[in-house]
């Protein structure tokens, strides 16, 4: 059983009276503990596929299957189980919740899967010491530098241990080092434990370490490399 599956998916947005088509026909699958990478310049469609694959859009056509289910099939309360217990999503804009601080920001998703307090917090203090934040926990994201939230936002979308990860542009906000070590933790959980990556990015010293490129260009898929 694949992680992802797309089939023949098409994405069009309405902009006032023209339409925009993100995604053309585009046909992948992503076998589960790939390590894969989503290329092509902007506005060619990466975080279009990625929305898609995480569920988090419906595409106009095609089908879209996800850890084994058609997600056509499912309504809003199992799409919202299967993105909570399958799916780590790391968003190109952070999308971190203002009001919280970094460590109440990484126990959320646990804490929303109803793992006790004690065990969330704990979890969470681990998941920010990974990505080298453990002495801003308490800080908010006002409080934090771009990268700084970026990595919040990683200790966040890995923190439940997910089956596969979604990550649009991870290391696009970090200086190079951050954006290495970024880089080994994602490798090391995918060697470790298996977990599926795909991932957007322009960064051509990410690209290197990616086991297969997808390449999009003006929302089509080009020939596997
Ligand atoms: N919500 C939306 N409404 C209208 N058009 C959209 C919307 N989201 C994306 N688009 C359009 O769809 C196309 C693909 O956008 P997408 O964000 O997927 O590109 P991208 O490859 O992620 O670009 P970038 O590298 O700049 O992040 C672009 O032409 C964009 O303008
Ligand atoms: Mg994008």
């Amino acid at each position: 059983m694949s992680s992802a599956r797309l089939e023949d998916v098409s994405k069009d947005y309405a902009l006032g009276r023209t339409q925009v088509s993100a995604l053309r026909g585009v046909s992948l699958a992503v076998e589960p503990g790939e390590f894969v990478a989503v290329a092509g310049p902007s506005g060619s469609g990466k975080s279009t596929l990625l929305n898609l694959v995480g569920c988090l859009d419906h595409p106009s056509a095609g089908r879209v299957v996800v850890d084994g289910r058609d997600v056509a099939a499912l309504d809003d309360d199992a799409l919202s189980d299967l993105r909570a217990q399958k799916i780590g999503f790391i968003f190109q804009s952070f999308n971190l919740i203002p009001v919280l601080s970094a460590l109440e920001n990484v126990e959320f998703p646990l804490l929303f899967r109803g793992l006790p307090r004690a065990q969330s917090r704990a979890r969470a203090e681990r998941a920010l010491d990974e990505v080298g934040l453990g002495d801003v926990a308490r800080h908010r994201p006002d409080e934090l530098s771009g990268g700084q939230r970026q990595r919040v936002a990683i200790a966040r979308a890995l923190v439940t241990a997910p089956v596969l990860v979604l990550a649009d542009e991870p290391t696009a906000n970090l200086d190079s080092k951050t954006g290495e070590a970024i880089l080994d933790l994602m490798l090391d959980l995918n060697r470790k434990q298996g977990t599926t990556f795909i991932f957007s990015t322009h960064d051509p010293k990410v690209l290197v370490h990616a086991q297969r490129v997808l390449r999009l260009a003006d929302g089509r898929l080009e020939a596997a490399s």
